[in-house]
Formats: structure tokens, sequence, C-alpha cells
């Protein structure tokens, strides 16, 4: 195929996707609750992404973050209402679906590499066993894999890489499948500010290109704040959703956390304050944002 057809393949499937040929959301949660026991995480959360469509989800420890990534994985039932993903209902094992999970660290021992890491993303996929699904299936790992630029490190065994490095085979692992969906849960987390980046850029790459909706879990906002089109909020059962100008306002998260809590911008960067008590009802979260004041981008108040 030369260029220009692959190139116009991509336009297609990109508008495609973005006008949505059946016109499915890709996700759609309708008067979704989920509760254990007493607990109620959150109750009658409608909410619908569009195909392209970069949604953030925050939120202080406990409030229900995984859990949501979970009932969209087909792994946990909702107590009440409906989950759908590219307009049919949540299932185990969908390849709509692209997962980076909250990050674990890799067991001592298991003498897994990258290259077998991102494998296990096409594994049971539409290429079958034969010859030349393996070999279309080991093309695909090799193309994810110099996606992410990890092609040096790609058959180390994955105990013996860095975090960055590790993260950046987990984000291969979820895309190697051409998802419609990608799930990513704190994909951040303990990665130093040029790695962010890269794994930032490298979802946002794919969102663009082929229209790929992506929610996002983070404590901190601040990193994909450019990319971000809507929030959602989720706080000891209640929630709000919108643009992070409508959402991270000092009012709305004072009323979400039902405390006093100051949300400054700052040079185009949100720090998140509270106080005393307020602190702990921020939880992971107020740590977090106001861990932008070791930030080395920090603006010197
Ligand atoms: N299967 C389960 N049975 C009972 N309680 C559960 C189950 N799964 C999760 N929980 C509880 O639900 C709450 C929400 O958990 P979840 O992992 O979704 O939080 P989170 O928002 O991802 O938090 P964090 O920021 O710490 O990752 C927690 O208190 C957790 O202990
Ligand atoms: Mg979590």
């Amino acid at each position: 195929m030369n260029k220009g057809a692959a190139l116009t393949e991509h336009t297609d499937r990109a508008e495609r996707r973005a006008t949505g040929t059946d016109g499915a959301a890709a996700v759609r949660l309708e008067a979704a609750s989920l509760a254990f026991g007493d607990r109620t995480l959150w109750r009658d959360l409608d909410l619908e992404v569009a195909p392209g469509e970069f949604v953030a989800v925050l939120g202080p420890n406990g409030s229900g973050k995984t859990s949501l990534m979970r009932v969209l994985l087909g792994r946990l039932a909702l107590s009440s209402g409906h989950a759908h993903i590219a307009g049919a209902p949540v299932r185990a094992g969908n390849h709509d679906i692209g997962y980076v999970p909250q990050q674990k660290t890799i067991d001592a021992g298991v003498q897994l590499r990258g290259v077998d890491l991102v494998g296990l993303g096409v594994d049971g996929h539409r290429w079958g066993l034969g010859l030349r699904g393996r070999a279309e299936r080991k093309r695909k790992v090799a193309a994810a894999i110099a996606d992410v630029g990890a092609e040096a490190f790609a058959h180390h065994a994955l105990e013996s890489l860095s975090g960055g490095e590790q993260q950046r085979l987990r984000v291969a692992q979820a895309l190697v499948g051409d998802p419609k969906v990608l799930l990513c849960d704190e994909p951040l987390l303990s990665l130093d500010l040029a790695n962010q980046r890269l794994v930032s850029e490298l979802i946002e790459q794919r969102r663009r290109a082929h229209g790929t909706a992506v929610l996002f879990v983070t404590h901190e906002i601040n990193p994909i704040l450019p990319l971000v089109d809507r929030v959602l909020y989720l706080v000891d059962g209640r929630f709000r959703i919108g643009p992070p100008d409508e959402v991270m306002t000092s009012e709305v998260l004072s009323e979400l956390y039902g405390t006093e809590v100051d949300v400054l911008r700052l040079r185009g960067r949100l720090v998140v304050v509270g106080t005393g008590d307020t602190m702990d009802a921020l939880g992971a979260a107020g740590a977090q944002h106001c861990h932008a004041d070791t930030d080395p981008n920090r603006v010197r108040a």
C-alpha cells in the first residue's frame, strides 16, 4: 500500500470513528451506580464519551476510579444502570478496549520480556494461530514497540527495566490491538517529567490518528491539562462532569469535598490547595496537586 493510500485509509477511519458509523458513543454509562455493601461509590452516573474524546478521571483514593475502569472492562457488575462500549453492553475480554492498569511492580523472578508483554495484547485477536496469523501478530507487536520507541529494551526482562521503560511497554500492549477505547489508570505515576510527557504524547497521537476515546485516571491533571476535553471528578459518592474550566474551580471542588478548597491558576497550571483538615479530605488528590510545589516548572509565588 502506498503512503497516500495508507493516509486516506487512516483519515477515512478517523472520520468514520469521529462521526461513528453506527452513531454509537465510544463509552456510554446510563444511570450507573456502584456500591459495595452499604457504601456507594457513585450513583446515577450518566456519561457519554465520543470517539476521539479525552476524559480525565480524578478523585481521592478510594473514590471508585479503578472500579469504574473494571466496570467498563466487564470485570465488575454495576449495582444498577447500564454500561456500553462502542454500542455493545460491556463484557470481559472486549478487544475494543486497550487497558493500561494501575501500576504494579513486576514480580521479581517472572521472566517476562517487553516483547512478551506486548504480545499478550494481541493474543486471542482475529489473526488466528496459522503461519500467516503468527507473522501478522509479530509484525503488529514490532510496530507497537517501535511506536513507543522501545526497540532497544523490548527483549530485556521486564523486571530489569526502569519504571518509565516498563510504562512505555504497557502503553504498547494497550495499543497493539488497535482499540476504540483506551482506559489508562494512573499511567504517569512515578514517571519523571520527561517520561510523563512522552507517555502522554503517545496516547495523544493515538487519539488523534485513530479517533480513539481516552479515559485517563490521574491524581495530577497538569501534565495532561492541554489534552483534556472533559473531567469526571469523583468524591465520596458525588461527582461532576464538564470541561476543566468548569469543574476545576474553587466553588465546584469545595462543594464536592464538602469543605473549603482553593483552585489557583498559575501560568496555565492548576494548584489545588486546602488547609488543615481540608488536606485530609483532599486525600491523595490534594497531596498530588500540591506536589506542584516540588515541580521545577512551578511558578514561585
Ligand atoms: N470487589 C470489591 N469489594 C469490596 N470493596 C471494593 C471492591 N473493589 C473495590 N472496593 C473498594 O471500593 C473503593 C474504591 O476502590 P477503587 O480501587 O475503585 O478506588 P480508586 O479511586 O481507584 O483509588 P486509588 O486512587 O487509591 O487508586 C475502595 O474503598 C475499595 O476498597
Ligand atoms: Mg485506583
